[in-house]
């Protein structure tokens, strides 16, 4: 999909189909036709309902499609991404290709408006078409969508919106690698796209081989990718967006390509949709490629720890115990709680061979995380405040909210194990999402950190709104808005006077 802003109004509106959109009660000047439907009562402009019409007269538009906003005190960005998606979902319903989504004139700031329209429209039009009739699919995506922003600033506007484009960019890259299934997106195929971004943006990378991660003592990633139908990973990007200056963020994401559950074997119904597991290193790997291509003034250092957690005769099992990266022994309790392991090790290897100055991990950690905040919203987890609250803001910005779940030593106390260092499960099932940051803060140190359990909103069995079914991409918005907001980083925010 090409959008562009155009300094049209709905007159000027051409293609196959002009959207405007339409508060409940107003606005007073009207287009005839708007007018006419809501004289009719065929339109309120309540939130949710839409007005195909087909247009006339004067109007160069084949077609307008009005999209009610609902009550103008419950007006949201949300809702304007939402309303945009409706325009979407109606247009390829129709196999219309060329649309004008015609700017409303309400009371949010034009610069976070224009940008929902264009999030709603762009993430609204993916399909994971690359097994289907390719000709089919690309009937029903729309092809051109003009913004038409009448006396605004179109220029400011305009790279806004291709800011916009290319964050979208990164999440179509995500979901495209999420909903892929295993065998195609396996280990190596992880190492080729990570190549593919260090050579797109000049970057430094470091591929640690299963050879490596034997020498160097990564031995629970060894252990949880030691009966893939790949062997493990542990690849490291580096960007300087911003040389002169200290800080380093380190983004670390699970990586395992399909989650077997191992020796503890994950039943029908939880296995199926597994190939998701993959989703923060994907994430990681996403928010990486926008950042160089948006030129963000940051150091970012990303990690993807990559493995098959397989079954096979060479499977690790539990019971056993490792020493890991760090010299902490684990104790296997279940093959199946193999992200910590993973995580554990990357991390451990990040913070003595990159020294962060602040790390996030993404991970697809817990189902506990589906079963406390549903799909909608993020588990975070962290030792850190300042870092908390900017994930925090930059999750309602986006949309892709967060929330705290808190880290109290009974927790900690809850993965020491008698015969190890420590166990990979809690005492109880109780608190999982917890007791997996746990056993990860454990290898952190004094590294400010935040953990992201994105199980709960990585991969949508319906899609809804601009989310298409499937892989979402969550995350990246969130971790660019963050990335783009880190100005002085950790440091304490002087109170304003
Ligand atoms: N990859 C899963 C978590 C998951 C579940 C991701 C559902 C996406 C959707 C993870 O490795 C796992 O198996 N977690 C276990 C942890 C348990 C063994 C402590 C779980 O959630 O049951
Ligand atoms: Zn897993
Ligand atoms: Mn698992």
């Amino acid at each position: 999909m090409d959008i562009t802003v155009k300094p049209f109004t709905v007159n000027d509106a051409q293609g196959d189909l002009c959207a405007v959109f339409l508060l409940e009660g107003g606005p007073a000047d009207m287009h005839p036709l708007v007018q006419q439907a809501v004289e009719s009562k065929d339109m309120t402009g309540s939130f949710g309902t839409s007005l195909l019409m087909p247009a006339y007269r004067s109007f160069a538009a084949k077609r307008l499609l009005i999209v009610g906003l609902g009550k103008p005190q419950e007006l949201t960005i949300e809702r304007v991404r939402k309303a945009a998606a409706t325009v979407i979902v109606k247009a390829k319903e129709l196999k219309l290709k060329a649309l004008t989504l015609v700017m409303p004139d309400v009371s949010l700031d034009d610069l976070p408006l224009v940008t929902a329209m264009a999030e709603g429209a762009i993430l609204s039009d993916y399909a994971y078409s690359k097994h289907t009739d390719q000709q089919h699919e690309k009937q029903q995506h729309v092809q051109t969508v003009h913004i038409a922003v009448g006396e605004r600033d179109a220029k400011q506007l305009q790279t806004l919106v291709s800011r916009t484009t290319s964050i979208c960019e990164g999440v179509r890259l995500v979901r495209d690698l999420v909903n892929e299934g295993s065998d195609l997106v396996n280990t190596l195929h992880i190492e080729k796209i990570c190549g593919e971004i260090a050579a797109k943006h000049g970057l430094a990378i470091t591929v640690l081989d299963e050879k490596d991660v034997v020498e160097e003592g990564l031995n629970l990633l060894h252990a949880v990718g030691r009966s893939g139908s790949t062997p493990p990973r542990l690849i490291i990007l580096e960007y300087k967006g911003n040389p002169g200056s200290g800080e380093r963020v380190a983004l670390v994401g699970k990586t395992i390509t399909f989650d077997t559950g191992g020796v503890n074997l994950k039943p029908t119904g939880h296995v199926e949709t597994m190939h998701q597991d993959m989703a923060g290193g994907a994430t990681v790997l996403g928010v990486l490629d926008v950042a160089c291509t948006l030129k963000i003034p940051v150091n970012i250092i990303a990690v993807v720890a990559a493995a098959e957690n397989g079954l096979g005769p060479g499977a690790y099992k539990p019971g056993e115990i490792f020493t890991s990266y760090a010299g902490k022994t684990v104790e296997v309790k279940s093959t199946d709680a193999e992200g910590r392991l993973v995580l554990a090790d990357a991390i451990a290897y990040t913070i003595k061979h990159h020294a962060p100055t602040a790390l996030v991990d993404v991970a697809t950690l817990t189902g506990a995380a589906l079963v406390a905040l549903g799909t909608h919203v993020i588990p975070v987890i962290g030792n850190n405040t300042i870092l908390s609250s900017k994930l925090f803001d930059a999750g309602q910005r986006t949309y892709e909210r967060i929330w705290l779940m808190p880290l109290y030593d009974e927790y900690k106390d809850e993965i020491k194990s008698d015969v190890a260092d420590m166990k990979n499960l809690g005492d109880q099932r109780n608190a999982g999402t917890i007791a997996g940051a746990a056993f990860i803060n454990a290898f952190v140190g004094t590294t400010p950190w935040a953990h992201l359990d994105i199980a709960g909103v990585a991969f949508l069995e319906k899609g809804r709104g601009y989310t298409p079914q499937g892989a979402t991409g969550s995350g990246v918005r969130l971790l660019i808005d963050l990335l783009s907001h880190w100005e002085n980083g950790l440091t304490a925010e002087e109170t304003k006077g």
